[in-house]
C-alpha cells in the first residue's frame, strides 16, 4: 500500500533530503497514476521467495538518477574491481534468477488482482466485527494498492480477548491466521548500540539536540501495533474466495464467542 508520497516528497525535497521507497512488498502498486518505484529518488525492491515477484531472493534497485544507479551497481559489482575506492561487494543475480524473473514477470497483474479481490472479500467478511479492522484504516487517495500480505489492525480491548487466544482460536477453526515477525527496527540491540553514532555527525546536531533516535519507547504507535495491534494472513494465489469467506466465518464465530474464550481462559488462569 503505497503511503502518501506527495506530502513525503512536499516534505522532503524543499529541505534536499533523498526519499528511498522500499517497494519490498509494492510491485505493481500505484499512487496518483504512478507506479510504486518512481514515487520517490530511489526504490529497492525484493524478490525474495515469499514476495510478490518471488525468485528465490536479491532484489532491484530503481532510480531516473544515473549517478544513484552507477553506486549501486559498484557496491554489487566489486566496485569495478576495487578501483573506485569504495568497499564492494560480489552481489550480483544469477541468470537463471534472471530467467525465472522474466518467465514471472507477466503473471504478476494477475496474482494482484486475484490478491487485491481477495483482500475486498476480507474487508467485506469482517465488516462491522468488534476489534478488527483492515489496515491501513484510511489508505492515501488514488492509490492503487497491492496486497502482499493482508494486514489487520487487532484492539483487544473492543474484541473482549487477547491477540494471542485470538490468533489460537482462529487457528483452531482451521484458519492460518498469525501475528506479523517484525521487530521494530530502532528497538533492534544493533541500532541502540549505535545510538551515539549520528550524534556524532555535526551536519546533525542541530536537529537532534539531544533526542533519541533508537530504542524502545521512541516511536511509542508502531511499537504498540507490532507488539499487541498487528495481524497477517496470506492472500495470494490460489487462495481464492473460498478461502477469504472462511476466514471470514473463522473470525466471526470467535469474537462472537469471545467472553465464554476469556472466561474459559480465566478459570484456566484460576486454577
Ligand atoms: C518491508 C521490507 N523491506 C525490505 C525487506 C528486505 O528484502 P530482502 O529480504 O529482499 O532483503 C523486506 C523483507 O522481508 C521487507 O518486508
Amino acid at each position: 500500500m503505497p503511503v502518501d508520497m506527495d506530502q513525503i516528497n512536499a516534505l522532503a525535497r524543499p529541505k534536499g533530503i533523498l526519499v528511498i521507497e522500499d517497494c519490498s512488498h509494492a510491485h505493481g502498486a500505484g499512487y496518483r497514476g504512478k507506479s510504486a518505484g518512481v514515487l520517490g529518488d530511489i526504490a529497492a525492491f525484493s524478490f525474495q521467495m515469499k514476495k510478490i515477484l518471488p525468485i528465490g531472493e536479491g532484489g532491484m534497485v530503481v532510480s531516473r538518477e544515473q549517478k544513484f544507479l552507477d553506486r549501486a551497481w559498484d557496491f554489487v559489482n566489486l566496485a569495478k574491481g576495487g578501483k573506485t575506492g569504495q568497499l564492494g561487494y560480489n552481489l550480483r543475480m544469477h541468470e537463471l534468477q534472471g530467467a525465472l524473473g522474466l518467465a514471472f514477470l507477466p503473471k504478476v497483474d494477475g496474482h494482484n488482482e486475484t490478491r487485491r479481490r481477495n483482500a475486498e472479500t476480507l474487508k467485506k467478511a469482517v465488516a462491522g466485527l468488534p476489534g478488527i479492522r483492515p489496515a491501513p484504516a484510511a489508505p492515501p487517495e488514488d492509490a492503487r494498492e497491492v496486497y502482499y500480505n493482508f494486514i489487520f489492525d487487532f484492539d483487544a480491548h473492543a474484541a473482549g480477548i487477547d491477540r494471542t487466544a485470538f490468533l489460537e482460536a482462529v487457528k483452531a477453526e482451521g484458519v492460518p491466521l498469525q501475528r506479523n515477525g517484525y521487530v521494530p527496527l530502532h528497538t533492534l540491540a544493533l541500532f541502540e548500540e549505535m545510538r551515539e553514532r549520528p550524534y556524532r555527525l555535526p551536519e546533525n546536531a542541530p536537529i537532534l539536540k539531544g533526542r533519541k533516535l533508537y530504542g524502545k519507547g521512541v516511536f511509542p504507535v508502531a511499537e504498540a501495533a507490532i507488539a499487541e495491534g498487528n495481524i497477517e494472513l496470506k492472500v495470494h494465489p490460489p487462495r481464492g474466495e473460498q478461502e477469504m469467506a472462511d476466514v471470514g466465518t473463522a473470525i466471526r464465530k470467535v469474537l462472537t464467542h469471545a467472553g465464554d474464550l476469556r472466561a474459559r481462559q480465566e478459570k484456566t488462569a484460576a486454577k
